[in-house]
């Protein structure tokens, strides 16, 4: 990334400046690969060049290994995708023995979110304790949103604000890592659960993860072994701009905006509802350096328009900018 700021020069080329300080550290730019499209890292480094990116948000880890939801797991549709993965991952203890370590010797500008999943709070508490004094990590995304838990007979926590609250607060007395909160795309308020997770000590949300939804074949058959899934892909976009905006209005906490991003113009997007950090998921599955691209496209979208500071595109700040667009 660039570092210089200032006017642009007429016929003079300079850089964008990319990086955003945020969490007590600093992003080289806004792109993150969102949770369990990049496993730990390790599994795309011969593939991507992970040090390219803002960062990675891991696949989400449960307190024991699980093996996940039976096949099929994933199906396309004309507007995206489906998955019902089943929270596949190697457990509080695989991850601490496997692949921390790899993301601690191998990366040092992308910066890194554990995303947890707990089946209680409690589990979410004994995650955050279990890997808060490992190092390979920034901080930790609370994954209060999966569609796709078979294990829990309730709907995704992130729907239940005493649930929220509960897991946030007592996830904020366990460490001092930077706590992002993964919403769901269905909350009726997003706006009032976003309060209760920054009230509770988020330090930041992500919005969201994927759409609860049904693929049936011609026989009247789910697609997806499981039978539901989560939607994910271009159908997203509108709804999770939408809901950036909604959000960005209640809270002073970063947003982390993902759900049908691809190119420039949806990062864009993202940012102008008010989003400071963009995830990048389905696109990565057609085109596994989809992140990569993105960084690289932002940055020459910024120097083509004079735009020396993404920072400045973002957010509330952004109010003169969002006018002349
Ligand atoms: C899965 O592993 O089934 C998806 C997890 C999620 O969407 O939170």
């Amino acid at each position: 990334a660039g570092s210089r700021t200032g006017p642009p020069s007429p016929g003079v080329e300079h850089p964008v400046n990319t990086a955003i300080h945020l969490f007590g550290t600093t992003f080289q730019n806004p792109v993150l690969l969102a949770a369990g499209t990049c496993g730990f890292g390790q599994e795309l480094a011969d593939v991507i060049d992970l040090e390219a990116l803002g960062g990675l948000v891991t696949k989400s880890v449960t307190v024991e290994p699980r093996t996940g939801n039976p096949a099929p797991r994933v199906a396309e549709f004309s507007g995206g995708m489906m998955n019902s993965i089943g929270l596949a991952n190697p457990g509080l203890e695989g991850t601490r023995r496997d692949k921390l370590p790899w993301l601690r010797d191998h990366l040092r500008r992308a910066r890194v979110w554990v995303s947890v999943a707990g089946h209680s709070p409690e589990e979410f508490f004994q995650l955050v304790e279990g890997l808060d004094g490992e190092d390979g990590f920034l901080g930790f995304e609370l994954n209060l949103s999966c569609p796709n838990d078979t294990r829990r007979d309730a709907p995704p926590f992130a729907l239940d604000p005493p649930s929220v609250r509960s897991i946030l607060s007592g996830a904020r007395a366990r460490t001092d890592r930077p706590l992002l909160a993964k919403l769901a795309p269905n909350d009726p308020d997003p706006a009032a659960t976003a309060r209760t997770a920054e009230e509770a000590g988020a330090d930041g949300l992500t919005l969201a993860n994927t759409l609860p939804g049904l693929l049936l074949d011609e026989e009247g058959r789910p697609r997806l072994g499981a039978g539901a899934g989560g939607v994910s892909g271009p159908a997203l976009l509108p709804g999770g701009v939408r809901m950036v905006e909604q959000v960005r209005h209640a809270v002073g906490l970063p947003l982390v905006g993902l759900g049908g991003i691809s190119g420039v113009a949806d990062a864009l997007a993202y940012a102008r509802a008010g989003a400071t950090l963009v995830g990048v998921g389905t696109a990565s599955f057609a085109d596994p350096r989809a992140g990569e691209k993105l960084a690289v496209g932002l940055h020459r979208w910024g120097r083509r328009k004079g735009v020396t500071a993404w920072s400045d595109l973002v957010g509330p700040s952004a109010g003169p900018v969002q006018k002349e667009a």
